[in-house]
């Protein structure tokens, strides 16, 4: 058997999509995480054609831009301004080279879900079969839009009808074209060029070359394919979703085989690309997008969605929406968390609720577990920070960095106003604003000295439930002062004005 690797795989992205309603192209509008075009040329290089090409036309610029970054080594062809995927396809074989032999493969690039296996079968049955062409078909309950696959009494493929020229005998016909064909090279040179435009849309149909192959004697073979949903297209956003759908189901499945336990899959969605380590626990209403990773013996949700995440083994992420942060081997994030760019938490630490991040690397083991804003900064290992403290990052005018120090502790309520660096080992007093360095040992307090003023709801607030609530209570704090002499000390103590020594305490 000669090589089952198709010569080439010519893909086709060059259509407009009115039906698509849309300013961005059809072929980049996206199912799990990736673009339509994305699908297609990932799954004709799983193949492994010695060429890829892509024909673009519609927004070129955009379309061969986005093509490029994802696979370099595709040739973009431009599709002139003559209309349909025949013309398409001629305009492929201009720019690849012109002895080519063997089996090229053509797919569409609005139809997500092909596998590369399909493929490469298509492929193998084409070179086993020896015919002109080997065709995809699929058994639709509802066939409309599709173009519908004329049999003889032989049950011989004579030709292939769009819906637009189709008569209603033809239309009730439910075998479709999948759009996936495998072509003998020299067959499809020749072919192509005899196709015309005399048609309801007035294109050139690449589907005409089955009726050229059979004028010609040349075998055609059609084979029915189980699994329909590879050969579905995308023309409007209501099967846009329903193969997203799809292509989630089949992935959300994929993780579940891989060692995930996700417990609701429906209510569950995973890109492409993601992963995720075995025994992980994955609860409702999580979404995982892009490149993200997940270690083993994590649990990530409910109620999450992490964009372009890393995390490590046995660390728990819940409630949180996160995107470009690492978190640790076994560190805890959530609940009501929000993790933005650069955010790096270290092994162990935490990051708690109603705490955004932005830049920030935090030691292992640190804690910024309540109501904090912390960007621009780096954390120690061992670090506490106190509820409330906010990182004062921009002036208005530019961003700062703030450092604070291993095993340091950051009171609540504090402001750290950057650039400030707090040393290893520090202390940050409570409700502090902190404006200058603190070096390793030190306190830092930066607050006015609090006093007391006796006698003033008696003389601001007089008559009202308060000024009662305070005579009471001193009243009381007299009888108890009578009948426990011992203890009169206490009260003496609060007459004293507080000091900073023993605010710091706290
Ligand atoms: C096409 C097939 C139809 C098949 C269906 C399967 C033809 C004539 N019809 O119909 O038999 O059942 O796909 O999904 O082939 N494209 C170009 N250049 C063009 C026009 C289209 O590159 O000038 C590309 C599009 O970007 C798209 C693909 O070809 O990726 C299919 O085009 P589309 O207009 O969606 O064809 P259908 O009407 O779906
Ligand atoms: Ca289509």
């Amino acid at each position: 058997m000669s090589d089952p690797r198709p010569t080439a795989v010519i893909v086709l992205a060059a259509g407009e999509g009115t039906r698509m309603k849309s300013t961005t192209p059809k072929v980049l509008h996206t199912i799990g995480g990736r673009s339509l075009v994305g699908h297609a040329i990932r799954a004709a290089r799983g193949a492994s054609p010695e060429r890829l090409a892509v024909v673009v036309r519609h927004q070129r610029e955009r379309v061969a831009e986005h093509v490029s970054a994802l696979d370099e080594d595709v040739i973009i062809v431009d599709q002139d301004e003559v209309k349909g995927t025949g013309r398409a396809v001629a305009c492929a074989l201009q720019a690849l080279p012109e002895g080519l032999t063997g089996t090229v493969v053509v797919t569409y690039g609005d139809v997500p879900l092909l596998a590369s296996e399909t493929i490469l079968e298509l492929t193998a049955m084409h070179v086993e079969g020896g015919d002109a062409i080997t065709m995809i078909t699929a058994a639709l309950a509802d066939p409309t839009g599709y173009g519908r696959i004329i049999r003889g009494a032989d049950g011989v493929v004579e030709a292939i009808v769009e819906q637009k020229d189709a008569t209603p005998e033809q239309r009730s016909i439910t075998e479709v074209n999948s759009g996936i064909y495998a072509f003998d090279a020299e067959f499809l040179r020749e072919a192509i060029d005899q196709v015309e435009s005399d048609n309801a849309q007035g294109e050139m149909y690449l589907t005409d070359v089955v009726a050229i192959a059979r004028r010609q004697g040349l075998g055609v073979r059609a084979d029915l394919v189980d699994d329909v949903w590879q050969t579905e297209g995308v023309n409007d956003k209501v099967q846009l979703a329903r193969l997203g759908v799809e292509h989630n189901r089949r992935t959300v499945e994929q993780a579940m085989r891989d060692g995930a336990i996700v417990i609701d899959p429906a209510a569950t969605w995973i890109d492409a690309d993601v992963t995720i380590g075995p025994d992980t626990v994955v609860h409702p209403n999580t979404q995982l997008h892009g490149a993200t990773t997940i270690g083993s013996d994590c649990v990530i949700g409910p109620d999450t969605t992490l964009t372009d995440c890393e995390v490590g083994d046995s660390a728990s992420v819940v409630r949180t929406q996160a995107t470009l942060a690492v978190v640790g081997v076994g560190a805890s994030v959530g609940p009501f968390s929000y993790l933005r760019p650069g955010t790096r938490l270290g092994a162990r630490g935490k990051i708690g609720g109603f705490v955004e991040t932005k830049n920030a690397v935090i030691g292992e083991g640190a804690k910024v577990p309540h109501l904090t804003y912390c960007g621009d900064a780096t954390i120690g290992a061992g670090a506490n920070i106190g509820a409330g403290t906010i990182f004062a990052n921009y002036d208005g005018v530019a961003k700062s960095h703030t450092t604070v120090g291993a095993h340091s502790f950051v009171g609540s309520d504090s402001v750290l106003v950057a650039p400030v660096t707090i040393a290893d080992g520090a202390y940050v007093a409570a409700g502090s604003a902190v404006t200058r360095d603190i070096g390793a040992g030190e306190l830092g307090i930066s607050r006015a000295p609090q006093r007391n003023v006796e006698g003033w709801v008696a003389r601001r607030r007089p008559g009202t439930a308060t000024e009662a609530a305070a005579v009471l209570s001193s009243e009381s704090a007299a009888e108890t002062d009578a009948e426990l002499p011992a203890v009169a000390g206490a009260a003496v103590e609060n007459d004293q004005p507080t000091t900073d020594t023993k605010d710091a305490r706290r």
